[in-house]
């Protein structure tokens, strides 16, 4: 299958599925225990119902926005995924030029295989960083000063990840810190020879922005996953959030929450957005579908911050619901990565296309010409 005959998100699944080793698309596709949470972030979709209105002038069709800052082309944001080369030799810098060429916002992840400047140096597109807070603040405080040194538009911080999810496909296929492949894991890569000359020619999977932080006769990437688990703090709190703000003193997103309460929280700390998500159904299961709390969210604090929706979007239409429910705009994980798995550049910019036109195409059926104009009167709970 050829990426041009991919004409929706199900179909570039299905060709990264056929191009990954089985291990590498599990640790793409999974969430944590029963995926309960990863199924309903997309099927909580349905349950809202999109109303038309009828002979409007549809004429141009404008999805322009402005997120942190930041003019798109339409409203959607590349969340960051870490260790891109697993899918890709060509990384994250291909996924920052997709998005730039897109007219989207890309976020490049702490755990990427790319130095965030040699993906600054790559795409003149917009760029967010998204940086934890590590139990050594130096680490943290020197990101945030390289970013301002690479001209990061917005930080994001993750809040959802204390521990590491349960994955539990990532243990059953061996996809582990130190990695246990199974022999039928290993039969998977051994039939990918693909997969396998891509990672002998172009390198391995260095964790790139933390490596210098680990001695250099240990810089092998099993020792700074270990050094980067190893820096997660379990006693952050919102006083981080605000020190964080404070030393960044741009625009700020705090990514993984999911109730009104701490969202009142996040606007208290200094920050100018929230991510409301639950990574992708990655961390908690059995936590709500970011799109059912984005009405809440908007409710306690639209006034105050901007409302980004993260998780389970596959169709240009999902893009347009949250929009209408109150976000400001959408953030993609998996879709992109399907386009990165299936070709590279050219797949994540297939993938992008698709979630366009499947949005200019609902925006002109609904009869909604902006979609900042995208309001409560056009969309319904089902039953
Ligand atoms: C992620 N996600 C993630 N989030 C984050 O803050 N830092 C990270 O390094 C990663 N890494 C990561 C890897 C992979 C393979 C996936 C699939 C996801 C979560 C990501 O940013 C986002 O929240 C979800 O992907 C959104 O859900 P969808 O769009 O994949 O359904």
């Amino acid at each position: 299958m050829k990426l041009s005959r991919c004409h929706n998100i199900a179909t570039m699944r299905r060709l990264a599925r056929r191009r990954l080793p089985r291990p590498v698309f599990d640790y793409l596709e999974g969430g944590a225990e029963d995926e309960i949470s990863l199924e309903r972030n997309t099927a909580a979709f349905d349950e809202y119902e999109l109303l038309p209105t009828c002979l409007r002038d549809i004429a141009e069709i404008d999805l322009g926005t402005e997120v942190l800052g930041c003019r798109l082309r339409w409203p959607v944001i590349l969340s960051p995924t870490g260790m891109s080369r697993l899918f890709h030799h060509q990384a994250e810098t291909a996924v920052a030029r997709a998005a730039a060429g897109a007219g989207a916002l890309y976020s490049l992840s702490t755990v990427a295989t790319t130095r965030l400047e040699d993906v600054a140096a790559a795409s003149t597109g917009p760029k967010m960083y998204q940086i934890y807070i590590f139990k050594d603040r130096g680490l943290t405080a020197e990101f945030v000063q390289r970013c301002r040194d690479a001209a990061y538009d917005a930080l994001c911080l993750t809040v959802d990840t204390p521990i590491a999810g349960n994955r539990e496909r990532d243990r059953v296929s061996g996809m582990t810190i130190p990695p246990r492949f199974t022999f039928k894991s290993l039969f998977s890569f051994a039939v990918h020879p693909r997969w396998w000359l891509n990672v002998l020619r172009h390198g391995g999977f260095e964790l790139a922005n933390v490596a210098h932080r680990v001695e250099p006769l240990a810089r092998k990437t099993v020792s700074v996953i270990e050094y980067v688990n190893a820096q997660f703090d379990r006693r952050i709190g919102w006083r981080d959030a605000e020190w964080l703000a404070r030393e960044w003193d741009g625009p700020l997103v705090i990514k993984g929450l999911l109730t009104a309460a701490d969202a009142r929280l996040a606007a208290d700390s200094g920050a100018s957005a929230v991510m409301v998500s639950n990574h992708g159904g990655r961390q908690l299961d059995g936590v709500p579908a970011p799109v059912d709390c984005i009405a809440p969210i908007a409710d306690a604090v639209g006034d105050r911050l901007e409302i980004i929706c993260d998780g389970g979007i596959r169709r240009g239409s999902h893009v347009i619901k949250a929009l209408a429910l109150g976000a400001r705009a959408c953030s993609i994980g998996r879709p992109y990565l399907y386009g990165l798995a299936a070709g590279g550049e050219a797949g994540v910019l297939r993938a992008l296309e698709i979630l366009r036109q499947e949005m200019e195409n609902a925006m002109a059926l609904l009869g909604c010409r902006r979609s900042a104009d995208l309001g409560a009167g056009h969309l319904r709970a089902r039953g």
